[in-house]
């Protein structure tokens, strides 16, 4: 009888041996926590797609971002949910919205303890709930791209230290990187979301952000899930325009292009596991179709093994803990 010539399980034989041969890793500090804040509002507002997600008040963000901080999580990323909207989404760069306050807050108490990142779209700002401004029956890039370079400044002002434009218009890096230098804020970084696809799995995020479209859909300005090509050229173009970090979103759906952002571009690399990632997990280990801990974790490392440096997860706090368990 002939041997097999390679035994693989040899370095399967123990926890330790498994160990030492452990290709990827997953951290606390791989994670970046969102922080949805609602002005107007006196009590948490559970988000019902999204179990364990809540809408907080002002008054209750500094108590959860300290329990983040306490979790190890290094940054976090903030996303508004204002009580009026109109057609120009001006309360997305209004000193006193509700990200410029929330900013402002978090940094006057934890100082640099935690990194403070903040979506910058319009949204869940503008009465139509696209993420440009409309003019007669589109939405206009360039107008758009003012107004997104207004709500980057504004919340650099409130002492933001990442803007993270998630609108998906051409140009939106270079515009909002000139009008950041422009205003003196040069140290104020830039994550944005390069490769935003037009996903299905955006839905509970909508519920948790009041942001739905009123009309349409976003498929003129999101990429195509179909297309690769056409997401590497907008990390490319990002980072023509100087952007200081890419992005991949969703995550899971698009490990290959995690992979491919990783292995072409020498650029950090972050992932988002959207909310209907997140949601589907949840549904299924309530059910007792899946076990919660082990398919988090499961998840996680393998959107690092694809290549990202780190993750917008809803699951931070809870892998967190997970984590120190292990
Ligand atoms: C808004 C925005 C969306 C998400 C992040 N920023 C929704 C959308 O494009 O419809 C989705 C995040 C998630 O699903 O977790 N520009």
């Amino acid at each position: 009888m002939s041997f097999p010539t390679r035994r693989l399980r040899r370095l399967r034989i123990s926890d330790k041996m498994r160990e030492l041969v452990q290709e990827t890793t997953l951290s606390p500090k791989d994670f970046i926590c969102p922080v949805f804040v609602q002005e107007d509002i006196e009590d948490r507002i559970r988000v019902q797609s999204m179990s364990e997600i809540e809408r907080l008040p002002l008054k209750d963000v500094n108590e959860e971002v300290g329990k983040i901080i306490d979790l190890g999580i290094p940054a976090i990323m903030i996303f508004g949910i204002p009580s009026k909207k109109d057609e120009s989404g001006s309360s997305a760069f209004d000193e006193n919205g509700i990200v410029q306050k929330a900013i402002s807050q978090i940094r006057e108490k934890f100082g640099d303890k935690i990194v403070i990142m903040a979506d910058v779209c319009l949204c869940q700002f503008t009465s139509t709930g696209h993420c440009g401004i409309i003019n007669g029956n589109k939405i206009d890039n360039d107008v758009s791209l003012e107004t997104l370079a207004k709500i980057a400044v504004s919340q650099a002002r409130a002492g933001v230290d990442t803007v993270s434009p998630s609108a998906m218009m051409d140009g939106q890096v270079l515009a909002i990187r000139e009008a950041l230098d422009d205003e003196g804020f040069t140290d104020v970084s830039i994550m944005s979301h390069s490769a935003k696809h037009r996903s299905n799995f955006y839905s509970p995020f909508r519920d948790a952000a009041e942001c739905a479209p009123k009309f349409g859909d976003r498929k003129t300005y999101q990429v195509p899930y179909t297309n690769a090509r056409e997401a590497m050229m907008e990390v490319e173009s990002d980072i023509e325009e100087g952007v200081d970090i890419v992005m991949i979103k969703p995550a899971l759906s698009y490990l290959d292009l995690i992979a491919e952002t990783r292995r072409k571009f020498n650029v950090p690399v972050s992932a988002y596991s959207v909310s209907g990632e997140y949601a589907l997990v949840k549904a299924a280990s309530q059910l007792g179709y899946v076990n919660e801990e082990d398919i988090t974790l499961e998840i996680l490392h393998s959107i690092k093994r694809a290549g990202a440096d780190m993750i917008v997860t809803y699951f931070a706090k809870s892998a967190s803990k997970f984590l120190q368990k292990s």
